[in-house]
C-alpha cells in the first residue's frame, strides 16, 4: 500500500487528438447518418461511472447512442467479474453478436471492465471470440480513445491489461446518463483483500482523487441540476489515505455539503472497519447528506468474519449501528450479505439471520458465495452444496421481507421529502425518499426531477405508496 501522493496526469490533450482523429475516420466507416454506438454496463455504479466518461469520450468524437446493438458502428461491453452469474451473462451476450459482426464487418466490438483484468477470461475471449477486436481492463479507461484508434487503423485486435496504480488521471469527458440524479468517483481501486473478493484484483489498489477537483466536480453538478448525488469508492470510509497531508472522508462530506442548493449528497461503499463515528455525526448533522447508511456487513458470524478478512466483528458493528440509530432521526439502513461461504455452518448462517432481525434494515442485497479465480476463499474447502445455500438464502430473504415490510408500513402516515425519478407502469411514477426507499405515486409527469413531499399512505413490502402534498 502506498502512502506517497499519487502522481495525477491530465491526459485531455493527448486523447483529444485521438477522439479528433476517430472522429474523421468514423466519418467515413459510420453505417448511418452519424456513427452510433451502443454501450452496455454489467455490475456496480463504478462501472456505470466509467462507462459515463467512455460515452464522453465518444460523444465528443461525434457518436450518436443507441439501445440496441442492431444499427451500431461500435459495440462495447463494460464487464463486471464479482460473481459468475455476472460473468457468464456477458459470454452469452458477447455470443450473440457474431452475427451482427458477419453481417457488417466493419463493427468495432470491445470488452472493457473488470473481467478483461484476468489473464484467464482475456484468453478465452482471445480464442473462443475472433469477432471481438478491442479488450481492455479497468486501468485502460484514461487511454480509451487512444485504443480505438489503434484498433481502427491497423485492423489488428489489440488486448491491454494493466496494473500500474501509481497514477491517477484527470480530464477525461463525461457524459452523464442522468440530469438529475449522478455518480462522482472520489477513489479508485481498493485494498481490503476480502478473501472472496476479485475487486482488489481488477481495480487495483485504492487510490483517492484530490479533494478540491471532487468538490469542483460536485459544485459544478449541482449548479447544472443536480439533485441526488452519490459520491463512488469501494470503501469511502478511507478516502483520502494516499493523499499526503490530505483530509478525510468525513471533512471531504462536511464540505461538499457546504455548498449551497437544493440536493441530497449520498456516498457508497461505506466498510465497517473505516466507518468512524465522525461519520455518523456527520451525517446527523447535514444539511444535505441523505439519512441512509450502507454499511454491508456481509456475514453475522464472527468466526466467518475472520475467515472473510473483514477486520471487524459483529460488537463493534453493532455499536455503529446503535450509535447512528441514536443520533441520526429517521435512519434508513441497508446492507449487502453473501451467503454460504466456504466452511460457513447452519449455525453461522442463523448469526446472520439474528442480526439482520437485531438491526432491522430496510433492505438488503443478498448473493449466494461465489468463488472466483485467484482469491484465498476459493481455495478453501466448501463442502456444503449449492442447493442447501439456496434454501438458507430462502429463508434469509423471508426473514427480510418480513422485516422490510413491518420497517415500510411504520411509515405509513409520515410526511416524506421525495425526489420523483420517472414513470413507470400503468403512468404511476416512482420516487425515492432520504433514506433511498422507493414511492410509488399518481402524480404529473413534469414532477421528474424535483422534490416534492409526499403522505406514505400505504406500503406494500419494501415500496411505499404515497400522495403529492
Ligand atoms: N466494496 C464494497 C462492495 C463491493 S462488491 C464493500 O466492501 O462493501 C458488492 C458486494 O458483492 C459485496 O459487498 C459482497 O456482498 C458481494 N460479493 C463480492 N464478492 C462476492 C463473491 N465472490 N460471491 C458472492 N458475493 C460477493
Ligand atoms: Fe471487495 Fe472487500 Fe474491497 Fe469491498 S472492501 S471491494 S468486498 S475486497
Ligand atoms: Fe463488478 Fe468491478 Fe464493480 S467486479 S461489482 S463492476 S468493481
Amino acid at each position: 500500500m502506498s502512502s506517497e501522493k499519487n502522481l495525477i496526469e491530465n491526459v485531455s490533450e493527448k486523447q483529444t487528438e485521438y477522439i479528433n482523429l476517430i472522429a474523421e475516420i468514423m466519418e467515413v466507416r459510420k453505417r448511418g447518418e452519424k456513427p452510433l454506438a451502443y454501450i452496455r454496463t454489467y455490475g456496480c455504479q463504478q462501472n456505470v461511472a466509467d462507462s459515463e466518461k467512455i460515452k464522453g469520450m465518444l460523444a465528443n468524437a461525434g457518436f450518436g447512442f443507441v439501445d440496441a446493438p442492431d444499427d451500431a458502428d461500435f459495440i462495447l461491453f463494460n464487464t463486471c467479474a464479482v460473481r459468475e452469474h455476472a460473468e457468464d451473462r456477458v459470454f452469452g451476450n458477447v455470443g450473440a453478436l457474431k452475427n451482427l459482426k458477419r453481417r457488417h464487418p466493419q463493427i468495432l466490438i470491445a470488452l472493457c471492465g473488470c473481467m478483461m483484468e484476468q489473464e484467464h477470461i482475456a484468453n478465452i475471449i482471445y480464442k473462443s471470440f475472433p469477432f471481438v477486436g478491442l479488450v481492455f481492463g479497468t486501468h485502460s479507461l484514461h487511454h480509451f480513445p487512444e485504443l480505438v484508434y489503434n484498433s481502427l487503423v491497423n485492423g489488428k485486435r489489440v488486448f491491454e491489461r494493466g496494473n500500474d496504480d501509481s497514477k491517477l488521471y484527470e480530464g477525461l469527458p463525461i457524459k452523464r446518463d442522468g440530469t438529475f440524479k449522478g455518480w462522482l468517483p472520489i477513489m479508485y481501486g481498493c485494498n481490503n483483500f476480502c478473501t472472496y473478493c476479485i475487486v482488489p484484483y481488477v481495480r487495483g489498489r485504492e487510490r483517492s482523487r484530490e479533494k478540491d477537483l471532487i468538490v469542483e466536480e460536485a459544485r459544478d453538478m449541482i449548479k447544472n441540476g443536480y439533485k441526488d448525488i452519490t459520491l463512488l469508492g469501494q470503501n469511502v470510509n478511507s478516502y483520502g489515505k494516499t493523499i499526503e497531508n490530505g483530509v478525510n472522508f468525513s471533512q471531504l462530506l462536511r464540505e461538499i455539503d457546504s455548498i449551497d442548493g437544493d440536493y441530497w449528497l449520498r456516498f457508497m461503499t461505506s466498510h465497517p472497519k473505516d466507518c468512524s463515528m465522525e461519520l455518523i455525526d456527520t451525517i446527523a448533522n447535514g444539511t444535505h447528506i441523505s439519512r441512509h447508511l450502507h454499511l454491508p456487513f456481509q456475514s453475522g458470524s464472527d468466526r466467518i468474519l475472520k475467515l472473510m478478512n473483514r477486520h471487524y466483528d459483529r460488537k463493534k458493528y453493532l455499536e455503529i449501528i446503535n450509535y447512528a440509530k441514536e443520533k441520526i432521526d429517521g435512519l434508513s439502513l441497508t446492507s449487502d450479505i453473501i451467503v454460504g461461504f466456504p466452511g460457513e455452518t447452519y449455525d453461522d448462517f442463523k448469526e446472520t439471520l439474528s442480526l439482520i432481525r437485531e438491526v432491522e434494515f430496510t433492505s438488503l442485497f443478498t448473493f449466494i458465495y461465489s468463488p472466483r479465480v485467484g482469491t484465498p476463499a476459493a481455495k478453501m474447502d466448501d463442502p456444503i452444496p449449492y442447493s442447501e445455500k439456496s434454501k438458507w438464502f430462502q429463508e434469509l430473504l423471508a426473514v427480510q421481507e418480513e422485516i422490510a415490510a413491518k420497517r415500510c408500513a411504520s411509515m405509513v402516515g409520515n410526511v416524506e421529502k421525495v425526489l420523483i425519478e420517472d414513470e413507470g407502469k400503468n403512468g404511476i411514477l416512482n420516487g425515492r425518499t432520504s433514506g433511498n426507499i422507493i414511492v410509488e405515486l399518481d402524480a404529473p409527469t413534469d414532477t421528474i426531477g424535483t422534490f416534492q413531499n409526499v403522505k406514505i399512505t400505504n406500503a406494500r413490502n419494501w415500496i411505499l405508496k404515497g400522495e403529492l402534498i
